[in-house]
């Protein structure tokens, strides 16, 4: 009898379908890339190698960029910024302003259950744009980290009258296994 104990699980193992290894809402994410992910971070002081993430990770909620122990795992898919490391996933929103030809300076970003009904996300070379028709931008690849380090899309230049209380970022994808500093 004692013999066959491995043998059963063994066979339970077998069974068990392959699954992506998503983690529930709320739960940390894996500290290795999920098949099909990439980490998401700026590259310049004062928020070099800070990472975009909610908090709690996996949750629906403000778009961060923090810690590099924190860090989310995402990819862009059909113009979709997707958090794919939790199961549901989650998509990054932008504000959408009242009125689009004078939009405010920033427009907020978070996380939610469902599409994001307005604009579009790409990677230009590794960075990360955001673009919608109705919204003109000088560059598509301008954000700012602002206060409690909420990450925003910049609807005017890079590097040019500064919001107080933010910082420019532009933001880039990093495909190593482990989120580092
Ligand atoms: C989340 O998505 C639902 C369904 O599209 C929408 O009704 C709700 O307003 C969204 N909430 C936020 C905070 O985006």
């Amino acid at each position: 009898m004692v013999n066959l104990i491995p043998l059963i699980l063994l066979a339970s193992t077998a069974l068990s379908s392959p699954v992506l290894p998503a983690v529930d809402p709320g739960s940390p994410t894996p500290t290795t890339l999920v098949t099909g992910a990439l980490w998401i971070r700026a590259v310049v002081a004062p928020n070099y190698h800070k990472y975009l993430q909610t908090k709690p990770a996996n949750s629906p909620g403000t778009a961060l960029i923090e810690s590099y122990t924190t860090a989310g795992q995402f990819n862009v898919e059909g113009g979709q910024l997707v958090n794919k490391a939790v199961n549901p996933p989650l998509y990054m929103w932008v504000e959408e302003p009242a009125d689009k030809a004078n939009p405010p300076r920033t427009l907020a970003t978070w996380f939610n259950t469902t599409k994001n009904p307005f604009g579009t996300f790409a990677f230009q070379g590794d960075g990360l744009t955001w673009q919608v028709p109705s919204v003109k931008r000088q560059n598509v690849a301008a954000w700012l980290v602002c206060a409690k380090q909420a990450l925003f899309v910049n609807t005017g230049a890079y590097g040019y009258q500064t919001p107080s209380g933010c910082a420019d970022q532009t933001i880039h994808y990093y495909n190593d296994k482990t989120a580092n500093n």
